[in-house]
């Protein structure tokens, strides 16, 4: 017999349906048995219930005033930061966005234009579409946390320059060491190479369990790449189940 589902469970399964995804039902979420899924709606941009879609910054009420403190030192350090030369060219720093107790950590590559002008990861396209994705996991923005490497735009959008990566990773590595999220996911090549410290090819990066300083990482196709390459979301969708797996078991274990 169905069980009793809240409508947001329903809407989900809507969305779900509509993409032709079906690995929710069972609840086995299958790795490589992924249903020929994500391209359905070659946008992905199906109708997200608003929770999924709103800039979310968590106050959890458990989070003590030390942390607090922590997370204040830190955004402040960020916010001026002088490091290197993209202090120069940014609007304003992107510091990162979401629940700081969240088993979940999206990482990827640099702000972008619309993230420097409005100071927060993943909120142009790019960022819809990985809202789309996470809502297909059944996650909302606001239960994950969502970073960059580099937490300044590249004038241009050019590619992150090695030095830059070295000087802005630190900060990094103390907002994983605040929320200590049981995985991270690495969104496309720059992101993976940068955490990784390899120029390996993101397809072999792929399906592997990796390690970012004793963090669990997984590798998939950064969104901004599915938007010009929607028939590849089936495999982000591999990807992501498969790292699901991998949490439902440490959960267990
Ligand atoms: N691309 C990224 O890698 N990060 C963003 O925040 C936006 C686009």
């Amino acid at each position: 017999m169905l069980k009793a589902m809240n409508t947001e469970e329903v809407r989900r399964r809507q969305y779900l349906d509509a993409l032709g995804i079906t690995c929710w039902e069972s609840r086995q979420y299958p790795v490589l048995a992924a249903p020929d899924v994500m391209t359905a709606n070659p946008d992905l941009t199906g109708d997200i219930p608003e929770s999924s879609t709103q800039p979310f910054q968590s106050k959890k009420p458990d989070e003590t005033a030390d942390a607090l403190g922590l997370w204040r030192e830190l955004e402040s350090a960020v916010r001026t930061c002088t490091k290197c030369s993209l202090h120069v060219t940014r609007t304003q720093t992107v510091f990162g966005v979401g629940d700081r107790q969240a088993q979940w950590m999206f990482i990827g590559e640099a702000p972008g234009a619309d993230e420097d002008r409005q100071g927060e990861p993943f909120v142009g396209r790019a960022g819809q579409l990985l809202n789309a994705i996470l809502f297909a996991l059944g996650l909302k923005r606001e239960d994950v946390y969502i970073a960059n490497v580099l937490k300044c735009r590249p004038p241009g959008n050019r590619d992150p320059q090695p030095e830059e990566v070295a000087q802005c990773e630190p900060y990094l590595l103390r907002q994983i060491e605040l929320i200590k999220p049981r995985l991270i996911v690495a969104l496309g090549r720059h992101a993976a190479h940068s955490l990784l410290k390899t120029e390996v090819a993101l397809g072999k990066l792929r399906g592997q369990q990796h390690s970012y300083h004793g963090t669990p990482l997984f590798v998939t196709y950064h969104p901004a790449y599915l938007l010009r390459n929607p028939a590849d979301k089936r495999k982000v969708w591999n990807d992501l189940c498969h790292a699901r797996t991998v949490l439902q078991r440490m959960e267990t274990a």
